[in-house]
This record gives C-alpha cells, structure tokens and sequence, in this order.
C-alpha cells in the first residue's frame, strides 16, 4: 500500500538526502550487514562517498577504535533481530572523531524473515562533549 499519493519516488530520495542524519540500509550476508543504500547525509558526516563503501559492513566507521561498550549491545540486538540505539566512537575519512547516536532497526517480510537493517546515524559531538566538560568540572570542584 503506498502512503501518500503526494509524493513521487525522486521527491522521497530528495528528502531523504536533505535530511542532516545519516541513513544506510545493510543486508546480511553472513557474519556482516554490508552497506546496499546510503543517503547523502551519510556522506556528508563521514566524509566517505557512496562509491567507497558500498559492501562494506559499516564497523569501517570504529577505525582501531574496536573496544566499546556499545558493541556489545549492538551485537546482542542483530543476534537477537532487535532494534537497538547506542552512542558510538566513530571516525571520518580524515580520521577526525564524532559521536554517533546510532538506531538500528529490523525490517521483516511478509513470511517474518529479516531482510534488511534500517540505520541512523546522529552526530551527537556537542552533546556529549558538553557532558563531559560537566563531568570534568565536577569532579575538579569535588561536586557529586
Ligand atoms: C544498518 C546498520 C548500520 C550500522 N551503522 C554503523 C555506524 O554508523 N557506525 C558503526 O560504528 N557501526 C555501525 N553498525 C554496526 C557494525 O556494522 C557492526 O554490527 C558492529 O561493529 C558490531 O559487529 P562487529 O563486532 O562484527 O564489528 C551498523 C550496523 C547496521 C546493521
């Protein structure tokens, strides 16, 4: 069934790449979700084109960078074909760092089989560099 009679095909692509969030599709293909669809956004904040990443799994992102909490619970949620939103370490293409407010989320067919992975990626830098100033400041000045 199609939402909305309003809005072609090419109208949908054009917001969906204006939109400031980075957005993938991946397919599982084996142990990996490799990279079949990203918007314009997703450039925009990595750095990296299209063409230089498609078929890729998106751990590209983590650099050496490999050790973080959030993995964890990555992992377990596309064990488990589980929706999941995590704050991780990432890198751009000119190695420099940014947060990323990362939702995965599942897509099933018809027959309940998983067949993609929807994936937004947020930078949320400021947000928790602002944090951490605070943390910073805090214990400097022996407040809990
Ligand atoms: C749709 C989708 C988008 C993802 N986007 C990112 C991302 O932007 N940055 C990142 O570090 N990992 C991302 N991942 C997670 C990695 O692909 C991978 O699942 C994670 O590193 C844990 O698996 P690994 O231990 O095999 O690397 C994404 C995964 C999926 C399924």
């Amino acid at each position: 069934m199609k939402r909305s009679p309003l809005i072609s095909p090419e109208l949908l692509e054009r917001i969906i790449d204006a939109s400031e969030d980075g957005i993938v599709v991946a397919e599982q293909e084996g142990d990996e979700n490799i990279l079949i669809y990203v918007n314009q956004g997703f450039e925009r904040l990595t750095g990296y084109s299209a063409d230089e990443i498609l078929y890729q799994d998106c751990r590209f992102l983590q650099n050496e960078d490999r050790h973080q909490p959030g993995l964890d619970t990555i992992r377990e949620a596309l064990k488990a074909g589980r929706p999941c939103r995590e704050v991780l370490r990432n890198y751009r293409k000119d190695g420099t760092l940014f947060y990323n407010e990362l939702s995965i989320t599942p897509m099933y067919d018809e027959d309940d089989h998983l067949t993609y992975y929807i994936g937004v990626q947020k930078d949320v830098t400021e947000r928790i560099e602002a944090q951490q100033e605070l943390e910073r400041l805090k214990a400097e000045h022996g407040v809990n």
